[in-house]
């Protein structure tokens, strides 16, 4: 398709670089480890990949606590490996994009480390420092780390307070300040120079904070970071002008792409950061709460539809902070619930984002206290056991290690990997590897599924979903059976007579019965048909 643009066309898949691919046996993934795979991803049939954060970290938070935005964390590699990585990834039509945590640095970014030097260092403003009116004995206002515990930490050697959202090693910057915003947009100028294609943006929304730092108000919640409602720390109206330079800085290159991850917002708040001359898309990550019922989806894919307006949806099962989805819907060992999830994600109006992993199906990893990393569960278990069961070593074989690599993983491998990787689904035709190759390809050889318009069939689903996808003389009807017993979708009258050929089905090889306007569906059924 000569139009095909990649970021609104295509399918982008995350990769956490830690868990993907381990190249010199150091038990933690890299890059070289990354460009080794790109074979696979180019025959998956992904259009981009996102790689979590490769910028030098001390991993208070896993890559998520920067210490130089330009480097490459040495455990990753090189400079010229993310050269090498971008250059192969070309070759084959796959795009880059990279993850940028501007919102806070690593308390080891030389930034930090010379602001929190002494009252009067030129890089003290670069960063949120506070007094309080009752000294060291209490913060200067009521704001929360989400990650646990108040918001700000006391610092003995100049008695002031510093904020941060997240662990006290990511102390926020202070985007008022000229010197902080003109360097962060250098970055964007920095990696697109490199050939880099484009951002997700990590907490964008929370940048700016009260410049009166005055205190949240208070609601019912369980965390104390739930008991308040965020209106002074996050969605602050001197966002905009950044989203707006950040979207010029872009479009000096051509089809550059950022993606902001919204944090704690509803689907308008996110939809108003996006659009011409903004960006070119927000994170909802309703889809990662519902449970497996259709009607939770469908609902949130019509608001988020008309919330949107003339932005390009997106849509997510996935990612590195979330259970993942064949735990979340305890789908059984069969793959065909996830085979149903995997249409949906991949046929709906909108962008899709796979998660690495998700295309064979894995499981989060079962947790003790001692296998913990993630600082998120360090603070809360047994409440919340953290981030670390979506973060395990990718499954690529049922040798050592998963085949991840020939060292100790830094976080050990689901026990399924024995039987569940992509040496073993890749010769099974029926698997749900296959079954992501066969969608992948449909998609992108058939434009109803990625431009068509949305058209529902079902209003208020309990257990089967159906819709089509419409384009210039091309309707294409999705039907989805989220139950395990077989049922009747009614087409309605328009399309009582209507003549079908199948394309795709996790169950048969030939058309369904369709019966007076009704098509039947076997159980955990995909059914993904072509109007003659
Ligand atoms: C985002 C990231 C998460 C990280 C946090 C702080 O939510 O997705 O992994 O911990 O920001 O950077
Ligand atoms: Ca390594």
């Amino acid at each position: 398709m000569s139009d095909f643009l990649w970021w609104r066309d295509g399918v982008i898949y995350q990769i956490y670089p830690r868990s993907f691919a381990d190249s010199n046996g150091d038990g933690i993934g890299d890059l070289p480890g990354i460009t080794g795979k790109l074979d696979y991803l180019a025959d998956l049939g992904v259009d981009a990949i996102w790689l979590s954060p490769i910028n030098p970290s001390p991993d208070k938070d896993f890559g998520y606590d920067v210490a130089d935005y330009k480097g490459i964390d040495p455990k990753y590699g090189k400079m010229a490996d993310f050269e090498e990585l971008v250059r192969q990834a070309h070759e084959r039509k796959i795009r880059v994009i990279l993850d940028l945590v501007m919102n806070h640095t690593s308390d080891q970014h030389p930034w930090f480390i010379e602001s929190r030097s002494s009252k009067d260092n030129p890089k003290r403003d670069w960063y949120l420092w506070r007094t309080s009116s009752k000294g060291k004995n209490a913060p200067p206002n009521n704001w929360q780390s989400i990650f646990g515990g108040i918001g700000w930490t006391y610092d003995e050697k100049t008695g002031e307070w510093y904020y941060h959202m997240f662990v006290k090693e990511q102390p926020d910057l202070n985007w008022r300040n000229p010197d902080v915003r003109a360097e962060m947009i250098s970055v964007f100028r920095f990696w697109s120079e490199l050939g880099v294609d484009g951002f997700r943006l990590d907490v964008f929304n929370e940048y700016f904070k009260d410049d009166q730092y005055r205190d949240n108000p208070k609601k019912f919640g369980i965390r104390p970071f739930d008991q308040q409602v965020h209106i002074y720390d996050a969605d602050r109206p001197e966002m905009m002008s950044v989203v707006e330079e950040i979207r010029a800085t872009l479009d000096a290159y051509p089809e550059r792409y950022a993606v902001g991850e919204t944090f704690l917002a509803d689907p308008k708040t996110s939809a108003k950061y996006c659009g011409s001359g903004k960006l070119h898309a927000a994170f909802n990550f309703a889809f990662i709460h519902f449970p497996w019922k259709p009607d939770k989806f469908l609902k949130f894919v019509l608001e988020w539809e008309a919330t949107l307006g003339d932005t390009w949806p997106n849509y997510v099962l996935n990612n590195h902070d979330t259970v993942r989805s064949a735990t979340r819907f305890h789908a059984p060992d069969n793959d065909e619930r996830m085979k149903v999830a995997a249409a949906m994600l991949l046929t709906l109006r909108g962008t899709p984002f796979l998660y690495y992993g998700e295309e064979i199906g894995m499981r989060d990893i079962p947790l003790k206290k001692s296998d913990l990393q993630d600082p998120v569960g360090v603070t809360y278990w047994p409440f919340n056991k953290g981030r670390d069961g979506c973060r395990s070593p990718m499954q690529w074989s049922a040798g050592a290690n998963a085949g991840f690599g020939s060292g100790k993983p830094w976080l050990k491998v689901h026990p399924n990997y024995v039987n569940r990787n992509v040496e073993a689904q890749k010769s099974d035709p029926r698997s749900i590897l296959n079954f992501y190759r066969k969608l992948l390809k449909l998609r992108k050889n058939t434009p109803a599924l990625q431009k068509g318009m949305f058209v529902p069939l079902t209003y208020d689903p309990q257990q089967v979903m159906g819709y089509l996808r419409q384009v210039d003389g091309q309707t294409v009807l999705v039907a989805l059976n989220f139950g395990k017993r077989k049922i009747k979708l009614a087409l309605g009258p328009r399309l009582n007579d209507a003549k079908w050929e199948l394309l795709l089905s996790n169950k048969r090889e030939e058309l369904p019965k369709i019966q007076k306007g009704w098509l039947h569906l076997s159980g955990d059924e995909v059914c993904i048909l072509l109007l003659k």
